[in-house]
């Protein structure tokens, strides 16, 4: 009876575990409400339209601590996990590179390094964090 109250402990005990990441890196996504943005419709633009737009930038600064501050850091300031989102290149180039990263995630040799984004999370959203990443960006 000790017994089984332990084991039935210990499996509550795991199921408390946040559910945002598993050994296969699947992540509950939170979706980001928009409103007030202009909406940019399903083909992807190219460069981040919300660049330097408070609205965007504020939005941005919580969605990414709810969708990726867990693996990347609180503020974008990398553990060593997952790279350090602050050294990203700046303008353009960046966003395509930003674009293609979060769109596909990381994938290799069937190991989820980084869940993919396109389809979960909205274009609009993942370019608010782009547009926050780039004010809190370092050289
Ligand atoms: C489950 C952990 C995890 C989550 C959640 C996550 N990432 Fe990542 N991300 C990684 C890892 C690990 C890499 C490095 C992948 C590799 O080794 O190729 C990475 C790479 C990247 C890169 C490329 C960085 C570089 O310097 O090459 C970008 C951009 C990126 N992530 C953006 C995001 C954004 C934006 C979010 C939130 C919407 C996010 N990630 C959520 C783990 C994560």
């Amino acid at each position: 009876m000790k017994r089984a109250l332990k084991r039935l402990l210990a499996v509550s005990a795991l199921l408390a575990v946040p559910q945002w990441v598993t050994a296969h890196g699947d992540v509950t996504p939170q979706v980001i409400d928009v409103t007030g943005l202009k909406p940019l419709g399903e083909a992807w633009v190219k460069t981040n339209p919300y660049r330097g737009d408070a609205t965007a930038i504020k939005i941005g600064s919580s969605a990414y601590n709810q969708n990726c501050a867990r693996c990347h850091g609180l503020g974008a300031i990398s553990g060593g996990i997952a790279p350090d989102l602050r050294y990203l290149p700046p303008g353009d180039e960046g966003d395509e590179y930003f674009t293609q990263r979060v769109r596909n995630g990381a994938v290799r040799d069937g190991r989820v390094y980084m869940p993919k984004f396109e389809g979960i999370l909205s274009q609009e959203g993942l370019w608010t964090i782009r547009s926050w990443l780039e004010t809190v960006r370092v050289d």
